[in-house]
């Protein structure tokens, strides 16, 4: 069952019912200010870092779903209701949702009016604009009122929920004119505040919640709105301080009118705060809200966003006979690249934003996924990962936004993290071709005293895995490799333990063989970032440790069938046919196999077969299976889980990619396609009462067969998997990738698939690459022309004087 549709040309997504299986959400913000904004309005604010500078309070795992938001009320008589239905709930007489790129908005009815809202954040301001647009469709004149409503968070979402002693004596605001300023502890050590203000004169105002709602109500009811339809004017002390304005609306018939919300963030220098005293200096919010007082000015900010990412979205597009592979390579997939880099895994509607800043694994791995849409930033990003490395070529795990330094919150020796760094930055270097990034002076944990190259930096995780093998010659796998919840040297008896930050961060017998495919795939990568600085002889001794890594991998890491997954604190198997529970896992075979171990001895194409035997269930590629029954000490959060979910025989979509580019690596493209159909939302949208998460964006985790309702998606937008699809779809099924001497076109696709057409920049120069597939092969290149001239392999030899490529590729 579908909750909505594709709208391909505008790009969007159109839910037509409020009432979907869960919050459908969408970001809003690219560049330093976010919202996170549901179907039915719901949602939060926050600038730079959803822990430390919250604009707008949410309550997460609330009831009713979904509570708290930017809110508009509209009363007309003795009816109220809001344009995105929640929170009242009225009834409407119709109703439509629009997430777009960057943008969200609304189209609702009740009683004759109707309501169109547009929200998106501008690209050079930290604000939102709600532009709330009232038409009066009857005959008769009409005399109605609009609230809106913000709940201002008390700035840092974590001491915001928990710390009531203090803060029900805070909160402050001054109101003038139109605008309210929310200045909770800026008589001290803060320099910021919000604004929220409307561009027409108001009809009063309330910035008490206690006074809006009355006592023991809710937002559902607001006493104001539904009894007394005036605000009171009040001035909140302490307690919890909102934003409200009234607008009283006379319509005649057929007459519209339209008024622009802005809610922003605003700065003053440290030593220039006030304007007298406990007066907060206005002039940033003054220069702010000049800028959105017309709709004009609106129009002009939002033909910018949209030219920003017409932009964007013109770097890798694909026209194919596939409408949903299409739209996911042209729109969602790509747009959901761009939230992942810049959330990360810190705010969505799974991610409270307090828990989880900027995770070392998971942001490397990102990049993947957008380095060829921002380039510049993504080298920021490196700079700003590498910079929390540890000396010995360990990392933290994760590193706070706002401070950009790493912390141990949870934990550190995840012993795949370092090989990660080699990963992101190979991406980077193979897309851009700036080698200038490997000679940049990095710092380790931040402390610029102990600044080295970035190449350093390189070599360090690359020997970290060298210097940290176990019995078998295997990496040790630490506190856990990608699957966090594999903590084999954890051993927690006690509930409230930290799986992640519990036990040694290290074990001298617990190995990966997870860990042991990254190092030979990243490690050969490596390999060639040595060669390009004209270091051979590092390059060798690279190579060299890599062959010994593929052989330990075939004498210790493979079962019979499939690829061993791990040796445990007892060094007994993991993932092998001799266990009875986690026979066989999905990472070890995916990763060993995309890695190349073991396919020209043809272990490769036995692991993928019996991954398809053992793993495949309808709905996607499990982690592993028979899933764990009970609970194993020595393996730790992963049999914490009932069987089917999360990492215990969960279907995680982050490594199905894996999979499927496994299978393109051995040239088996209708399987490798089918495992990409399986989790992609343009397909899993017809299921949408199962799924449940939202039909545009991929989700973390889908529950496996040995799950209550296998089929159900969880923690969707914030995951690996939007990079990792990406990759696979775009350089490995559609096959271009970007290589140090140019771009690879090498497909891999499904039988009837047809020709293609792909339009890819690459380092300045636009390349129209048509692939056509006379004899419907899944693989193979059987001739390349480059503006007309045969080329000799796969890869367009790189020309920086030309500004337009036509490629035509045969396969064959
Ligand atoms: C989850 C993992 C997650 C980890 C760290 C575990 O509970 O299952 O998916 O990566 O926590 O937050
Ligand atoms: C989610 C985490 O963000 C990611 O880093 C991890 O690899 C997966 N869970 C699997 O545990």
């Amino acid at each position: 069952m579908k909750f909505g549709y594709f709208d391909d040309a505008n790009r969007e997504y159109v839910i037509t019912t409020p009432r979907t299986p869960l919050p459908w959400i969408n970001y809003l913000g690219c560049n330093s200010y976010f919202t996170l904004i549901s179907n039915t309005c719901g949602g939060y604010s926050f600038y730079k870092d959803a822990k430390l500078l919250r604009i707008t309070r949410y309550r997460y795992n609330n009831v009713p779903a979904d509570n708290n938001g930017k809110y508009f009320y509209i009363k007309d008589g003795d009816t109220v209701w809001n344009p995105g239905w929640q929170p009242v709930k009225t009834e409407l007489d119709s109703y439509e949702c629009r997430h777009g790129i960057g943008y969200s908005k609304w189209n609702s009815k009740k009683n004759g009016i109707k309501a169109s809202m547009l929200s998106f954040v501008p690209m050079d301001d930290t604000c939102e604009i709600h532009q709330v647009k009232l038409t009066n469709d009857t005959d008769a004149r009409k005399d109605i009122k609009l609230f809106s409503f913000v709940e201002w968070c008390l700035w840092n979402a974590d001491d915001d929920s928990r710390n009531f002693q203090r803060n029900f004596s805070t909160g402050e605001v001054e109101v003038i004119d139109s605008t309210i300023y929310h200045k909770t502890e800026y008589r001290e050590r803060r320099n910021h505040y919000a604004v929220f203000s409307v561009n027409t004169k108001i009809d009063g105002f309330d910035t008490s919640r206690d006074a809006f709602f009355g006592a023991y109500r809710d937002n559902s009811n607001p006493e104001v709105v539904c009894e007394k339809g005036q605000c009171t004017g009040s001035i909140a002390h302490g307690w919890a301080p909102v934003g409200v304005h009234q607008i009283n609306v006379e319509l005649a018939p057929g007459e519209t009118k339209s008024f622009v919300f802005v809610l922003g963030y605003c700065e003053n220098p440290d030593n220039d705060k006030w304007e007298s005293k406990n007066v907060i200096k206005k002039d940033p919010a003054n220069k702010l809200l000049a800028k959105y007082q017309t709709d004009e000015d609106v129009d002009k900010a939002f033909a910018a966003l949209n030219d920003y990412w017409n932009n964007l979205l013109s770097i890798y597009t694909l026209e194919s006979n596939n409408d949903k592979v299409n739209r996911m390579v042209n729109i969602w997939n790509q747009y959901q690249c761009m939230v992942t880099f810049n959330m990360s895994r810190s705010a969505s509607y799974f991610e409270s934003g307090i828990g989880r800043g900027m995770g070392f694994r998971d942001s490397n791995q990102d990049l993947l996924g957008f380095v060829h849409l921002i380039p510049e930033r993504a080298r920021e990003r490196i700079i700003d990962i590498a910079s929390t490395q540890f000396e010995n070529g360990s990392a933290y795990h994760q590193y706070q936004p706002l401070t950009k330094r790493g912390n141990s919150d949870i934990g550190s020796g995840f012993n795949d993290d370092p090989l990660w760094l080699i990963a992101g930055v190979s991406a980077y270097v193979r897309e851009t071709g700036d080698t200038s990034i490997l000679n940049e002076q990095v710092p380790y944990d931040n402390d610029m005293s102990k600044a080295t190259t970035l190449m350093e930096h390189l070599k360090r995780s690359f020997d970290f895995t060298v210097n940290n093998k176990g019995p078998h010659g295997l990496p040790l796998i630490g506190r856990a490799d990608w699957n966090d919840c594999l903590n084999l040297n954890c051993f927690s008896e006690h509930p409230g333990e930290s799986f992640q930050c519990f036990g040694p961060s290290e074990g001298p017998v617990a190995e990966s063989v997870f860990i042991a495919g990254m190092f030979v795939k990243y490690g050969e990568e490596y390999a060639q970032l040595a060669e390009l600085l004209g270091d051979t002889a590092e390059a060798e001794r690279a190579r060299k440790e890599v062959k010994v890594m593929y052989d330990a991998v075939l004498k210790d890491g493979w079962d019979g069938e499939w690829f061993v997954r791990a040796y445990d604190a007892y060094s007994h198997k993991i993932g092998s046919k001799e266990c009875e529970e986690g026979k066989i896992f999905i990472e070890s075979n995916g990763f060993c196999s995309l890695a190349g171990i073991g396919v020209k001895e043809g272990l490769a194409e036995k692991a993928l077969d019996s991954v398809k035997k053992h793993l495949d269930c309808e709905y996607g590629v499990m982690i592993l299976q028979p899933a764990y029954t009970v609970y194993h000490l020595e393996l730790g959060e992963i049999s914490s889980y009932p069987p089917g979910y999360k990492e215990n025989a969960g279907i995680f979509c982050h490594n199905n990619p894996w999979v499927s580019i496994a299978e393109t690596v051995i040239g088996r493209g209708d399987r490798a396609f089918e495992i990409y159909k399986k989790t992609c939302p343009a397909y899993t949208e017809e299921i949408s009462e199962i799924h449940k998460t939202e039909p545009y964006v991929y989700c973390q985790m889908v529950a496996g067969a040995d799950a209550y309702i296998p089929g159900e998606g969880k923690n969707s937008w914030l995951t690996g998997t939007a990079a990792w699809t990406f990759c696979n779809i775009s350089q490995y099924i559609l096959g271009v990738y970007p290589t140090h001497k140019g771009l690879s076109v090498d497909p891999c696709v499904p039988h009837g698939f047809g020709d293609f057409r792909i339009t890819r920049k690459f380092r300045g120069v636009t390349y129209n690459i048509s692939v056509k597939n006379p004899s419907d092969v899944e693989k193979g290149v059987k001739s390349m022309t480059v503006d007309g001239t045969a080329v000799d392999g796969c890869v367009i030899p790189f020309d920086a004087s030309k500004k337009s490529v036509d490629v035509e590729v045969v396969m064959g």
